[in-house]
């Protein structure tokens, strides 16, 4: 049968980074170009003391429906723990979503006309910049610098596009490039996309992976006027695989997203939405944080002693990494970025190309992403050798 597909999606394409784990599934390969929490990040134990307690002496509670808007005492907890930093104001609400990703496609969904425009940073997370590409959005990307989103060209941006529904920002350790907006550029941005009026959804998953420099107040924090919809996750705190994360935003916008949800999957799964909540409030889940901080220190430490000895001879350049996940390095400007990868494939060394992070792969882009959290500490020494050797 010759199946034809919606006007919605029929452009979607697999994303490069799925095509890249084709190889990095091998274990032959030394994959640099995953997004996943390292192994030692997960508190095994307590979740499966939690899963069983819960199986046992409350199996109902796990197994039954539960409601859209979340698991009520998580919910609560999140809404405390949310306005003691600031980043749950008066007039929000807040909605458990089956991870961070369900709340980008919640906010498309409920405001997002074929056309609109979406804002993106340039280069920006892929799987969001897929959400919004399956709403049929008018991706416009910006400029992000080594201390966040060029002010100007986002300026320049709002003035030329119409219908410009949200700017989408990953503030903390941006995937994939690893930046941290300063705090004048978030007060910028909040000034200038309320004089505009647009919403602005900030992502923020890696929030918590600080292991260097001073914490920067979220862009939520001056949400005065109800113009910021907060994203957070689970994801890289417990575990992704559970699939919960939050999104905090004004009532109304809620309550719409709330309805777009129940016909996507009723409600987060009630398991881990107990976990997480069992985990936040009985463990020490600041000492758990202060470990995955300790793990990703370490971590980055190594790749960043392997870059600066193989890579920074070769005119390899990257931003430094204070947090999260990656680094993002760019190549010299004769090479070309796309057979540099190819050669690092035949090494059998897999990243990502910056390509597949621009809301047009076709712009030209000579930077490539590393994830430092997967990979053991031999392949990553290894990796970044081979890298190096390519020059
Ligand atoms: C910036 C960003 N936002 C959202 C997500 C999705 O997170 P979740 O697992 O909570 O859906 C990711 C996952 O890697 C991410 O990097």
């Amino acid at each position: 049968m010759k199946y034809s597909f919606s006007d919605r999606v029929q452009n979607l394409k697999p994303s490069a980074i799925r095509e890249i784990f084709k190889y990095s599934a091998n274990p032959e390969y030394i994959a640099l170009s995953a997004g996943n929490p390292a192994p030692d990040a997960f508190p095994v134990e307590a979740i499966a003391e939690i899963s069983q307690k819960l199986l046992i002496e409350s199996p109902i509670s796990v197994l039954q429906y539960g409601t859209t808007e979340g698991y009520l005492p998580l919910r609560n907890f999140l809404i405390s723990y949310l306005g003691e930093r600031l980043l749950y104001k008066q007039k929000d609400s807040l909605l458990i979503t089956s991870g961070a990703q369900q709340a980008m496609d919640l906010l498309t969904k409920s405001v997002l006309n074929k056309n609109d425009v979406v804002l993106c940073e340039a280069p920006s997370f892929i799987g969001s910049l897929n959400s919004f590409r399956s709403f049929q959005a008018n991706l416009v990307g910006v400029e992000v610098e080594s201390d966040g989103v060029n002010i100007d060209k986002l300026e320049a941006a709002l003035q030329t596009h119409k219908n410009i529904k949200y700017f989408y920002t990953i503030p903390n350790f941006q995937n994939p490039s690893g930046v941290t907006m300063s705090l004048a550029k978030r007060k910028k941005v909040y000034e200038l996309c309320r004089q505009y009026g647009v919403l602005i959804l900030e992502d923020n998953p890696y929030g918590d992976l600080r292991f260097a420099g001073e914490e920067v107040p979220a862009i939520k924090t001056f949400d005065e006027d109800g113009i910021v919809v907060y994203v957070g996750s689970f994801s890289k705190v417990i575990a992704p695989g559970i699939r919960v994360g939050y999104v905090a935003a004004p009532e109304e916008l809620v309550s719409k997203m709330v309805v777009c949800k129940q016909g996507e999957d009723v409600h987060t799964n009630m398991w881990g939405q107990i976990v997480c909540h069992e985990f936040m409030t009985k463990y020490d889940f600041s000492a758990h944080i202060k470990n995955l901080q300790q793990i990703y220190r370490r971590k980055a430490q190594i790749l960043t002693d392997a870059m600066e000895k193989y890579l920074r001879p070769k005119q390899i350049k990257w931003n430094a990494i204070e947090g999260g996940l990656f680094a993002w390095c760019t190549l010299p400007e004769q090479i070309d970025m796309y057979e540099y990868i190819q050669k690092a494939l035949a090494e059998k060394v897999c990243v990502v190309p910056g390509t597949a992070f621009l809301t047009d792969e076709n712009q030209p882009c000579s930077s490539f992403r590393i994830n430092f959290s997967t990979p053991t500490d031999e392949q990553l020494l290894l990796g970044i050798e081979r890298l190096g050797s390519l020059l």
